[in-house]
């Protein structure tokens, strides 16, 4: 029987064919700059070398029909967009065939970066009290992605970036916090500014002026008060670095402190930043869940004030081993591809094979009884013959993304032994 099912199927399968398998692929995200050329590189292997295609939301996408503003690499997946545009965003996925499977990239969201101006406003000059504590407000622009900010003292043309310190530090929605306004603060009649960066497009917008001019001649003393704190009730995902801050305004600047108040000891590899103000966790894991308290005091306050915050950790799906292996079964043989992975929430897998979701799967091979699901996160197909050979892909999910198993079936032939 086994040497019948040999000859009849040995012209389908020959010496040294392997399905293919995508190897090299880009981000979740490709951010692109109008005009400069962006790349979206798709390299798989197998025996023989495969074709590629790709789509663009959803539909089959053909790269060289775009003038010469597009070109496929030879050889390989790889669409180079020499003079990309604004049209030219979408979802897109690569495909790799070679007649034995089809593999498949995860989705790739390519995106136009942006970074729009602040909205003209005029100067905002501020007044307090010596000793008072400020707040410069800042609403970030749209910026695709997200911008990174800092303050800075406007000079002529040249800005110069303010050192923070435990008195002037900025709160996790970019506000510079003042704890108490000193004489200096005036910065010569200079303008503060809240400037947003995108690297993606090099650019670089500043918000309106902001002028200090502190009143009085002696600092206003006041106890340490509470004066921003991230939520109290905030979650991190697993693997992020994470931090978590506490402003407390007061003249003399108050001290901050951290204290783990549930969940067991401070974790160990926690660095405290921003003087005192900033807890950071460089990797956050399940075990960092729990509840913190910041609190501070100043020489002039009996009692110290605290803050709590509570902290949960949630994650993206992340594979319990390394993610579904390649399969080489000897012909008769059943294979099970197995695609176990975690997440919180807890993750939903979706299957599809040679990149079509399972529910839209005609392949006979697939719909004959031979393809079984035995849990959630495990697929067998049983009697395999040489012309088998499939890629399976598993897209396991939850709100916080997504991982994306692709790997094949492939039917060999076993040597008897003895
Ligand atoms: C995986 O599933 C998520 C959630 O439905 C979806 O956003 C994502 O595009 C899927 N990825 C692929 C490669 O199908
Ligand atoms: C800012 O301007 C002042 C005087 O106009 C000058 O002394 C100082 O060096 C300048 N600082 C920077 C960083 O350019
Ligand atoms: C595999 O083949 C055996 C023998 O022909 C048969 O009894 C069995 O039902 C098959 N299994 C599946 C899952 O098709």
């Amino acid at each position: 029987m086994w040497m019948f099912l040999c000859i009849i199927h040995l012209p389908s399968l020959s010496a040294g064919a392997r399905p293919p398998s995508i190897y090299i692929q880009p981000d979740y995200n490709v951010y692109y700059k109008a005009g400069e050329t962006v790349q979206m590189p798709c390299v798989a292997d197998g025996e023989p070398q495969p074709t590629y295609t790709w789509t663009r939301n959803g539909i089959e996408f053909n790269p060289s029909a775009h003038d010469d503003r597009m070109v496929q690499l030879p050889n390989v997946g790889t669409i180079v967009i020499i003079r990309p545009e604004e049209r030219d965003e979408g979802v897109y996925q690569c495909f790799a065939d070679n007649g034995y499977g089809k593999s498949a990239t995860i989705n790739i969201n390519l995106r136009i970066a942006k970074l729009d101006s602040f909205p003209p406003t005029v100067p905002i000059i501020h007044s307090p009290n010596l000793g008072d504590p400020l707040t410069l407000d800042c609403v970030l622009p749209d910026s695709v992605p997200s911008p990174r900010y800092y303050w800075a003292i406007k000079n002529d043309s040249h800005n110069s970036v303010i050192n923070y310190d435990a008195r002037i530090t900025l709160d996790h929605e970019a506000r510079l916090r003042i704890t108490n306004v000193k004489a200096e603060d005036r910065q010569e009649g200079r303008a503060y500014v809240c400037i947003a960066l995108n690297q993606d497009v090099r650019k670089v917008v500043s918000g309106v002026p902001n002028f200090i001019q502190p009143r009085g001649t002696v600092g206003v003393l006041h106890r340490v008060t509470y004066m921003w704190a991230s939520p109290s009730d905030h979650y991190g995902l697993r693997g992020d670095e994470f931090k978590l801050k506490c402003i407390f305004s007061g003249n003399p600047t108050p001290d901050v402190h951290w204290t783990r108040t549930k969940g067991g000891a401070m974790p160990e590899g926690v660095k405290i930043t921003s003087f005192g103000q900033e807890l950071v966790f460089p990797r956050l894991s399940d075990s960092d869940a729990g509840e913190y308290e910041c609190w501070a005091t100043n020489s002039i306050t009996p009692q110290a004030a605290r803050n709590s915050i509570s902290l949960r950790v949630e994650s993206r799906p992340y594979w319990t081993d390394t993610g579904p292996d390649d399969v080489e079964v000897g012909i008769g043989g059943s294979a099970t591809f197995v695609c176990k992975a975690r997440g919180n929430p807890e993750p939903d897998t979706k299957w599809f094979v040679n990149g079509v979701p399972f529910a839209k799967v005609t392949d006979p091979r697939v719909t004959n009884g031979r393809f079984q699901f035995l849990a959630h996160d495990t697929v067998r197909m049983a009697n395999l013959t040489f012309a088998d050979a499939i890629v399976i892909q598993c897209n396991v999910t939850n709100k916080h993304g997504y991982i994306w198993g692709d790997s094949y079936i492939l039917p060999v032939t076993v040597t008897a032994i003895g």
